[in-house]
C-alpha cells in the first residue's frame, strides 16, 4: 500500500488590521453624536487602506467611519496557521464569520451556475483581519502596466519607496539557516521602519525541499528575492506576521504615538456623500436602516476606501455612476461615470499531533502553527507550464471584447481592449506571472493572476444596507478556462517531479477517472473559488478608457473625493493584494498632502 503524501488540485480565481482596542491612538466614538461639526478629511471604511491614510493625514483632523468594530484578537484572528479559517475556504470553509459582511455573487454561468461567497473584513483593519497573511509583490511589469496604461507615476520604480515605506521586515531566524533552508534576501528591496510586519516563518515544512527540487527539476527559476520586482519565478515569500510573538501583524503605525486628531467612529455605515455642485460637501451615515441619518461636514476631501465591493456601491449611491442605470432607480445622476523529508509531518486529522504542535506555538512561539500551511510559491509565466504558442493563437483570434457583457459602456469596452492587448503580448513574456502554483503540503493549488474575464458590481436598489449586486463572470472568457487546463496539467506534472516522487506524493484529488480536456475543464468548473483578490471597480485609468479616478486617485467631474482602496487598481499584480495596496495608501497619502501644501503655497 502507498503510505506517502497525498495531493489535491484546486483552483482559485480573484484581500486581505487587527488592532488592540486599548491601542488605538486617537480617539473612538461610538455613536454620532460625539461626531464634530466639521473635520478636514472624512475616511469611509477603516480597513487597510483607510487606516494606513488617515493615519498619515492625521495632522489634520480626520473622521474614519467604519461600520464593524474592534477584535478580540481572537486565536483564530491571531495565530498563522489558523487563519485560513477566516474565509470560506475550497467549499468547506466556515460560511462566514462575525467580521464578515458575508456577501455571495449571483449564479455563474460558467460555473455551473453556482454561486461563489466573496469576504469583504466589516473590522477595524477590514480584510487584513481575514486574509491569509501572504506579503508578496507583482512583478515590476504588473505595476508598469499600469503606466502603459495612461497612469504616470505609478511603475514599480516609483512605487517601491512607498512598498517599503509601509513594511517592517526581519530577516530568516537563524535556527532556519542552522536547519539548511538558504532563505537570501536583498535588503535594498526591504522597509524596516513601516506599520506592518513582514517576516519569514521560523519554521520550515519539510517537503518544501521537494517543492523547491520539483521546481529545479522543471527548470523553473528560483528568485532570490521576489520583492524587487523579479517576481515571475519560485520564491519563499514573506507573511505578515509579527516575529516577537508570531501574531497576524496590522496597521502597528497606530502604537507610533498618540494621535488626537483622529477620531473613529465605529458600528455605522456611510450611507451617501453629498455633493452639491460638483463638489463633496459631506458624509452622510447611519447606525441602523431604520435609524435617523446624521451628517458630517468635509472642510478638504472625502476618502472613500470601502474595498472594491463597497466602493462601487456608495459612489452609485451618491450619484457617480452610470446615468441609465442611475436614472432606473430614481438616482439623480451626479457624475456620469461607468464606472529531506519526514512525508506527512502534517497530519490534520491527528488531534495528538495538532495539541502537540499548539502547545509547541504556545510554548516557544515555533512550529508549524507560525506558518500559513506553506513557504514557497511558484509564480509562472505562460510559458513555463503551458504551450504558449497555442493559448496566443487562442487570444489573437479573439475580437478584444467579445466577451465582455453586451451592455458594456463603450469607454469601459475601450479601457479594456488596451488591457487586453497587454494580456495578449505578454502571454510570451517571462517576465510577467499569470498562474501561481500554491503548494501547502497537502495540496497544489493553480490560482489566476491574470483573467481576461470581467465582472461588475452595481447597486440593484437605493438603499445603502442591501448587499450590491456583484457578478464577478468567472470564466466569461474562455482563454481563462484555457489557463486553468493548462494550470491543472502543470500542477501533475509537478506531482510526477522525482523530487515529489521521493516523498511519494499520491494524487489523491481529482484523481486518475479525469483526464480527458473536457473532463478537466468539468472539474475546473465545479471547483473553481475565489482567491479574494477583487479589484477594478472604480478603476484608475484615463476617462475616455472608462476609468473613475485619475492618477492622483481624484474621481473625474467631483471636487474633494478620492477613492483609495483595490477599486481603483487598472490591472492585477501577480501577487496576493495586501503588500500592493499598503504601498497604494502610502503614496496616496503623499498625494492628498501635497496637492494641499500646493494649494497652501498659492494662498
Ligand atoms: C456573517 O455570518 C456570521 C456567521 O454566520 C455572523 O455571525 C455575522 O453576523 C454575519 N455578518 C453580517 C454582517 O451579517
Ligand atoms: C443556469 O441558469 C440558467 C438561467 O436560469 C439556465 O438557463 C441554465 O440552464 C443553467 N445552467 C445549468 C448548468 O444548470
Ligand atoms: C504581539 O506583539 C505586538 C507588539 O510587539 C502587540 O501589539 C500584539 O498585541 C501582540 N499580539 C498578541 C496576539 O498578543
Ligand atoms: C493521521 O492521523 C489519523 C488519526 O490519528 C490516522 O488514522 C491516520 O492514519 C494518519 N494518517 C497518516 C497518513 O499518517
Ligand atoms: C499521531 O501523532 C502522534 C504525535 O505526533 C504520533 O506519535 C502518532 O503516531 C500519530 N498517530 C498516527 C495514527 O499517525
Ligand atoms: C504548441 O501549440 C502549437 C499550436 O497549436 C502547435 O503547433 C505546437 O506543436 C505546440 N507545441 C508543443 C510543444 O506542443
Amino acid at each position: 500500500m502507498a503510505s506517502g503524501k497525498s495531493i489535491f488540485f484546486s483552483l482559485f480565481t480573484l484581500l486581505g488590521l487587527v488592532n488592540a482596542h486599548q491601542a488605538f491612538p486617537g480617539r473612538i466614538l461610538n455613536r454620532a453624536s460625539e461626531v464634530e461639526q466639521s473635520y478636514d478629511y472624512v475616511v469611509v471604511g477603516g480597513g487597510l487602506s483607510g487606516l494606513v491614510v488617515a493615519n498619515r493625514l492625521s495632522e489634520n483632523p480626520v473622521l474614519i467611519i467604519e461600520a464593524g468594530g474592534f477584535t478580540e484578537n481572537e486565536d483564530w484572528i491571531t495565530i498563522p496557521l489558523l487563519s485560513s479559517a477566516n474565509v470560506p475556504a475550497l467549499g468547506n470553509g466556515p460560511k462566514g464569520t462575525k467580521y464578515d459582511w458575508n456577501m455571495t455573487g449571483i449564479p455563474q454561468p460558467e460555473l455551473g451556475n453556482r454561486s461563489i461567497q466573496t469576504p469583504a473584513g466589516k473590522v477595524i483593519g477590514g480584510g487584513t483581519v481575514l486574509n491569509g497573511m501572504v506579503f508578496n509583490r507583482g512583478s515590476k511589469a504588473d505595476y508598469d502596466r499600469w503606466v502603459a496604461l495612461g497612469n504616470p507615476g505609478w511603475d514599480f520604480e516609483n512605487l517601491l519607496p512607498y512598498f517599503k515605506k509601509a513594511e517592517n521586515f526581519t530577516p530568516p531566524d537563524p535556527k532556519v539557516e542552522e536547519e539548511g533552508w538558504d532563505i537570501e534576501y536583498d535588503p535594498a528591496y526591504h522597509g524596516e521602519h513601516g506599520h506592518v510586519q513582514s517576516s519569514f516563518a521560523p519554521f520550515v515544512w519539510p517537503s518544501t525541499r521537494n517543492y523547491i527540487n520539483s521546481m529545479k527539476e522543471l527548470h523553473v527559476p528560483i528568485t532570490e528575492d521576489a520583492m524587487g520586482g523579479n517576481a515571475a519565478g519560485a520564491y519563499w515569500f514573506t507573511q505578515s506576521v509579527n516575529p516577537k510573538n508570531e501574531t497576524r501583524s496590522t496597521a502597528q503605525g497606530f502604537y507610533d504615538s498618540s494621535r488626537p486628531n483622529l477620531h473613529l467612529l465605529i458600528g455605522n455605515r456611510v450611507t451617501r456623500i453629498i455633493i452639491d455642485s460638483g463638489k463633496v460637501k459631506g458624509v452622510e451615515f447611519s447606525a441602523k436602516e431604520n435609524a435617523a441619518r446624521s451628517t458630517v461636514q468635509v472642510l478638504k476631501e472625502v476618502v472613500l476606501s470601502a474595498g472594491t465591493l463597497h466602493t462601487p456601491q456608495l459612489l452609485q449611491l451618491s450619484g457617480i455612476g452610470d446615468k441609465i442605470h442611475l436614472s432606473s432607480l430614481g438616482i439623480e445622476t451626479v457624475v456620469d461615470l461607468v464606472v529531506n523529508i519526514a512525508p506527512n509531518i502534517g497530519n490534520f486529522s491527528n488531534q495528538t499531533w495538532i495539541s502537540e504542535q499548539l502547545a509547541l506555538y504556545e510554548s516557544k512561539k515555533e512550529g508549524p502553527y507560525t506558518t500559513l500551511g506553506g513557504n514557497f510559491f511558484a509564480f509562472l509565466p505562460v510559458g513555463t507550464f503551458s504551450n504558449q504558442t497555442a493559448l496566443l493563437s487562442a487570444a489573437v483570434a479573439q475580437s478584444k471584447s467579445q466577451y465582455l457583457s453586451s451592455n458594456t459602456p463603450a469607454t469601459v469596452r475601450a479601457g479594456y481592449e488596451t488591457q487586453f492587448a497587454l494580456l495578449e503580448k505578454d502571454i510570451t513574456s517571462s517576465s510577467t506571472a499569470y498562474l501561481e502554483f500554491i503548494f501547502d503540503d497537502t495540496a497544489i493549488l493553480p490560482a489566476l493572476h491574470q483573467p481576461f474575464s470581467r465582472g461588475t458590481v452595481s447597486i440593484k436598489s437605493t438603499s445603502p444596507f442591501d448587499s450590491p449586486v456583484i457578478d464577478p463572470r468567472y470564466l466569461s472568457n474562455p482563454l481563462d478556462l484555457a489557463l486553468f487546463v493548462a494550470g491543472f496539467e502543470y500542477a501533475r506534472a509537478i506531482r510526477k517531479t522525482n523530487a515529489m516522487q521521493t516523498i511519494n506524493v499520491i494524487e489523491t484529488y481529482p484523481g486518475a477517472s479525469v483526464t480527458t480536456n473536457q473532463q478537466i475543464e468539468e472539474f475546473v468548473r465545479a471547483g473553481v473559488d475565489t482567491e479574494h483578490h477583487h479589484a477594478g471597480t472604480a478603476s484608475m485609468l484615463p476617462q475616455e478608457l472608462g476609468g473613475v479616478v485619475d492618477p492622483e486617485l481624484r474621481v473625474y467631474g467631483v471636487e474633494g473625493l478620492r477613492i483609495v482602496d483595490a477599486s481603483i487598481i487598472p490591472m492585477l499584480p501577480a501577487a496576493h493584494l495586501q503588500a500592493t495596496l499598503y504601498g497604494i495608501a502610502e503614496k496616496a497619502a503623499d498625494l492628498i498632502k501635497n496637492s494641499y501644501s500646493r494649494y497652501d503655497a498659492l494662498l
